[in-house]
C-alpha cells in the first residue's frame, strides 16, 4: 500500500503561527508536525509516500523532507494543490500515484501513537475509518450508528450541530482505488471544498465502509489548543515525564 499524507491549506486558524510557514511544519514538541503521520505510516510499512501541500510556503517542506529518507522512506514526491478546494479536492491530485492500487490516506496535522499495520495489513478493499472518543465531536466527522446494529455506521455527519455519537473520524482512512471515481462525484460543500466525509459516505451507501477503533492517542493540531494538547502528550511521551513536571518552576507553591 501506497500513502498520502495531505498538507495543504493555509492553517488560518493559527494566524499568526503560519504568517511564515505552512501549519504542518510547526513544532509538534520536537518534531515538525508532518514528522509524526509520515513516521505512522512507515511504522505500518508504507515507505512510498506522496505529500500534497499548497499555499504560500509549499517550498518549506522540501528544505524540512528532503528526499525522505531520514523518515525511512523509500519514495517521496510532493503535489500542489492550487486551491484550498478541502480533503477530497487534495486526494484527488494523487491518482497517478496511487497506479491502481489501495492508499491510506493521513492528515498532515493528525498525530497518533496508534500502530496500524494489522489494518494496513488486513485491508480488502472498500473504505476503512478510525474512529475515536472526543469531548468535542462537533468539531469533526461524526459518525450515525445503526440503531439496530449499533457496531455499522449509516452516515458520517460533517461538524455536526448536534453530535450522534461522541466518536471523531480521525483523519486517517484506507481507500482502494475507487476513491477517485467517488470524489469526482463529489459537489462542494457549503464551506466551498471537496468533503472526504462525502467520500466516505458514498462508500457507505455502496455497503463497503468499514471502522476500526483508534487505540492510543490521537489529536489533530489544527487550532491553538489542540497543537498545545499534541505538544504536551509528546513532551510527556519522549521524555517518560509528566506535563506537570515542565510547569512546575512557574507555580509560586512550587
Ligand atoms: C477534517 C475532516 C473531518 C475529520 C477531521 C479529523 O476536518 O473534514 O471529517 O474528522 O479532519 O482531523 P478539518 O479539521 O480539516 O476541518
Amino acid at each position: 500500500m501506497k500513502g498520502v499524507v495531505l498538507a495543504g491549506g493555509l492553517g488560518s486558524r493559527l494566524y499568526p503561527l503560519t504568517y511564515a510557514t505552512n501549519k504542518h511544519l510547526l513544532p509538534v514538541y520536537d518534531q515538525p508536525m508532518i514528522f509524526y503521520p509520515i513516521r505512522t505510516l512507515v511504522q505500518a510499512g508504507i515507505t512510498e509516500v506522496i505529500v500534497v501541500t499548497g499555499g504560500p510556503h509549499a517550498g518549506d517542506f522540501i528544505r524540512v523532507l528532503k528526499n525522505g529518507k531520514e523518515l525511512g522512506l523509500t519514495h517521496l514526491e510532493y503535489a500542489y494543490q492550487e486551491h484550498e478546494g478541502g480533503i477530497a479536492e487534495a486526494l484527488s491530485l494523487c491518482e497517478d500515484f496511487g497506479d491502481g492500487g489501495d492508499i491510506a490516506v493521513i492528515l498532515g496535522d493528525n498525530t497518533t501513537d496508534a500502530d496500524i499495520s494489522e489494518a494496513v495489513q488486513s485491508f480488502d478493499g472498500g473504505a476503512m475509518v478510525f474512529l475515536r472518543e472526543v469531548p468535542d465531536p462537533e468539531r469533526f466527522g461524526v459518525p450515525v450508528f445503526d440503531p439496530n446494529d449499533p457496531s455499522k455506521i449509516i452516515a458520517i455527519e460533517e461538524k455536526p450541530a448536534e453530535p450522534s455519537s461522541m466518536y471523531a473520524v480521525t483523519g486517517l482512512y484506507l481507500y482502494d482505488n475507487k476513491v477517485f471515481e467517488y470524489i469526482r462525484r463529489t459537489k462542494p460543500s457549503g464551506r466551498g471544498e471537496l468533503e472526504i466525509t462525502d467520500v466516505n459516505n458514498m462508500y457507505i451507501k455502496a455497503g463497503a465502509l468499514r471502522w476500526s477503533r483508534l487505540d492510543g492517542f490521537w489529536s489533530d493540531a489544527g487550532t491553538f489548543e489542540s497543537l498545545f494538547r499534541s505538544s504536551a502528550y509528546w513532551a510527556q511521551r519522549v521524555t517518560g515525564r509528566a506535563c506537570e513536571d515542565f510547569t512546575r518552576f512557574f507555580r509560586p507553591d512550587a
